[in-house]
This record gives C-alpha cells, structure tokens and sequence, in this order.
C-alpha cells in the first residue's frame, strides 16, 4: 500500500474512534510522520477542537507546524495585560469607572484550578488570539442566576475563522463535563452568533445604559 495514503487513512479514519472534526490542511506533504502514538491523538482530539494539531509533524514541504490549542490562562498569566487591554478597549463601556489596572488585577484574581471562575485562551501559532470565561455572575440585576459564560473575544485579525465558536464550545464542554446544567450570557450586540451555538434568548433588557439581549443555553441538551 502507498505509504502516505496509509498513514492519512490511519489518521482520518481509525475504526472504532468517535466522531471527530477533520484539521483544516491539504494533504500535500511528501512524507508525514505522526508523533506520539494513537493513543494520544485519540484522547487530545476528544478533549478539544484543537489539540490535535500540536501532534502532526509535517515533512519538509510544509515547513512550518500548525498549533493551535486552547489552555487555562492561569498557565500563562503573562497574557494577562494584552488580553486585559483588549478586553477594556471593548467593554470598558459597561464597566464605567473600571480602570485598565483595576481590570488587570481582576483577571488575576480570576485565576484559579476551579472551574469557576476560569479564563480560557486561545492560542495560534504561540500567539494569543482569543478567549472566553466562565465567571460566577456577570449580571448584578441577576443575581439568581449561575454560572455566565463572559469575556468572549476574538482579536480582529482572527475573526470569521471559527475561533468564536470553540472558544464557547470549551466552555459549554467544561461546563457540563462539571454536571452544571445550563450557562447564561448576555450580549449588547451578538446574539445571533450565539444562537448558531444553541444558546436561545430570554429576555431582551437595558443593563447599564445599553440594550442588552439575556440568553440561556441548556447544556443536557446540547450535544457537541
Ligand atoms: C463575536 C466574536 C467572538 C465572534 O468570533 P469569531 O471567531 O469571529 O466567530 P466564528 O468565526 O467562530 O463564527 C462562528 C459562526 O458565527 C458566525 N458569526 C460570527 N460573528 C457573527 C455575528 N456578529 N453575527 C452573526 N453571526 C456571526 C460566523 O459567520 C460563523 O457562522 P458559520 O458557522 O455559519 O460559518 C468576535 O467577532 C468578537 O470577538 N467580537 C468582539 C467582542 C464581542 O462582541 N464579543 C461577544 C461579547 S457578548
């Protein structure tokens, strides 16, 4: 059998594993080499969109390596100002009064091995692209309602590439993979980008000076 057509079928389709999204490449490579054994791409590709990557070792007709991942923040608190600054450009609007330092020391206190609260981030190429949190209450006019999904950003030069959406699907995954049944949101401008993921509005409401859309996601009825 031709040797490259073997390992892209070993790598596309092994017998038996579930379901998986394909990585966006074109086989064009003259040789390919796969690291690490099957085991562990199974295991990465199931715990998230994007892990898999970092195990592909293209041959010399792709020089560089595709890596994408996302991780926790709290393993790389150093991103900590960049994300803050595009956060505060974005938001700042909704937290009149918040200054960027006040921001940067709140991230911080953010970080911790619970789930929540959590700031995940994604990361292209080593650099920092994107990220979303899963925060305890993002609302104060809401107090009766946990966890939120918040701080959803993709930097523009990313955007339009499906960064969004695994970002919210992490978070969604982690959540219910935590049994918690259902994520609250609420958004001044992207609802229709969150109902492509599931999520369904409840209530459409001025929060701070801003007419704000308040939308749920159930999460045991959501399949990923
Ligand atoms: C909203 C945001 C996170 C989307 O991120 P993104 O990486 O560009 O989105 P994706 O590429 O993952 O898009 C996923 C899907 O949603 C669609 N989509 C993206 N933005 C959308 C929008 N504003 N309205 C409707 N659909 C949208 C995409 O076309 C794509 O659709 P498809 O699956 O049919 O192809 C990004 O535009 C952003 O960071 N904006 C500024 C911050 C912000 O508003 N965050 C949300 C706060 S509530």
């Amino acid at each position: 059998m031709d040797k490259h057509k073997f390992a892209w079928s070993e790598f596309e389709q092994p017998t038996g594993w579930p379901e998986v999204r394909k990585p966006r490449m074109v086989f064009v490579a003259k040789s390919i080499a796969v690291v690490g054994s099957r085991t562990d791409i199974k295991s990465n590709r199931r715990d998230s969109d994007t892990n898999c990557h970092t195990q592909i070792q293209w041959g010399p007709a792709i020089p560089q390596i595709q890596t994408m991942t996302i991780i926790n923040l709290s393993q790389e608190p150093h991103q900590i100002p960049t994300l803050a600054q595009w956060h505060h450009a974005e938001w700042a609007d909704l937290n009149p009064g918040q200054t960027l330092e006040q921001r940067i020391k709140k991230m911080q206190a953010y970080l911790s091995d619970k789930l929540i609260p959590s700031t995940f981030i994604y990361k292209h190429e080593s650099q920092l692209a994107g990220s979303a949190a899963i925060i305890h209450n993002d609302m104060d006019t809401r107090p009766e309602l946990t966890p939120w999904l918040a701080s959803v950003y993709v930097a523009p030069e990313y955007r339009l590439q499906g960064i969004g959406a695994k970002l919210v699907r992490h978070v969604m995954r982690q959540t219910q993979a935590a049994g918690l049944a259902k994520l609250y949101l609420f958004t001044p401008d992207q609802a229709d980008f969150y109902a492509k993921l599931g999520w369904t509005t409840m209530a459409q409401e001025v929060y701070r000076g801003h007419r704000v859309t308040l939308m749920s996601v159930t999460l045991n009825l959501w399949e990923d």
